[in-house]
C-alpha cells in the first residue's frame, strides 16, 4: 500500500502535468491571432527604384573599411569587409531627394572573382515607407551588368516581406572609389 508521502507526491506530479497542459496552449501554441491586429491585409507586390551611393573617400565617407584583406596581395581583396551607411536617393545625383539609407556591410567572399557577400537593411525615411525597413542579403558579383539579391524580410509596412533586388552600376569612379548603383526593388508584402 502507498504511504501518505507517496500519495502526496503522485498528486503533485498529476497536478504539474495538468498545469503544463493548460500552460502550453497559452504560450507556445496559440494560433488565435487577429489578422487585423497584425495589420495583415491582402498580399501585394511593390516595385520601386533607388540610387545607392557608396562613398569610400573624401571628408565624409559613408562606407568604411573595418576588416583588411587577409592577404594584402589578394587580387579580389578576399576577406576585406566594408561597413556602410549609404544614402539612398530618388535620382542618380546624391543631392536628389533622400529616400532612406542602406545600412550594413559587404565583404569580399570570393578568391577567384570580385564578388561580395552583402548584408544590409534599407531603412526608409520618406513618405508612407518612413520608418519601415527591408533586409537584403545576397551575392553581388560587382562587374556583372545586373546582380540579383534576395529580400529576406522587412519591418513596418514591409512585415513578412520577400522578394529580390536588381542592382546595376550607374557610375563608378575607380580613382575615388565612389560608386552609384541603381537598385530596382521588387517586394511582396501585406
Ligand atoms: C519620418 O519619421 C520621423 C520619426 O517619426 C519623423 O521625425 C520625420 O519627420 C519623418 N519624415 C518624413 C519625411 O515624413
Amino acid at each position: 500500500m502507498a504511504s501518505p508521502i507517496q500519495n502526496v507526491a503522485s498528486c503533485l506530479i498529476t497536478f504539474c502535468i495538468l498545469l503544463s497542459y493548460l500552460a502550453i496552449p497559452a504560450t507556445g501554441k496559440n494560433n488565435n491571432f487577429d489578422r487585423k491586429t497584425l495589420q495583415i491585409g491582402k498580399q501585394k507586390i511593390s516595385h520601386f527604384r533607388v540610387y545607392w551611393h557608396d562613398i569610400t573617400s573624401g571628408p565624409s565617407p559613408t562606407s568604411v573599411p573595418i576588416v583588411k584583406p587577409f592577404d594584402k596581395d589578394s587580387p579580389t581583396l578576399f576577406g576585406a569587409i566594408q561597413m556602410m551607411d549609404n544614402p539612398l536617393t530618388e535620382g542618380p545625383d546624391v543631392k536628389s531627394k533622400l529616400i532612406g539609407r542602406a545600412q550594413g556591410f559587404y565583404g569580399s567572399a570570393a578568391q577567384e572573382d570580385l564578388s561580395y557577400l552583402v548584408s544590409m537593411n534599407f531603412a526608409f525615411c520618406e513618405g508612407k515607407y518612413n520608418g519601415s525597413t527591408i533586409a537584403i542579403m545576397g551575392r553581388n558579383d560587382i562587374f556583372t551588368k545586373v546582380r540579383e539579391m534576395p529580400v529576406i524580410g522587412g519591418s513596418g509596412l514591409f512585415r513578412f516581406a520577400r522578394g529580390y533586388v536588381e542592382a546595376s552600376t550607374h557610375s563608378l569612379n575607380l580613382k575615388t572609389g565612389y560608386a552609384v548603383v541603381l537598385y530596382n526593388v521588387y517586394v511582396m508584402h501585406y
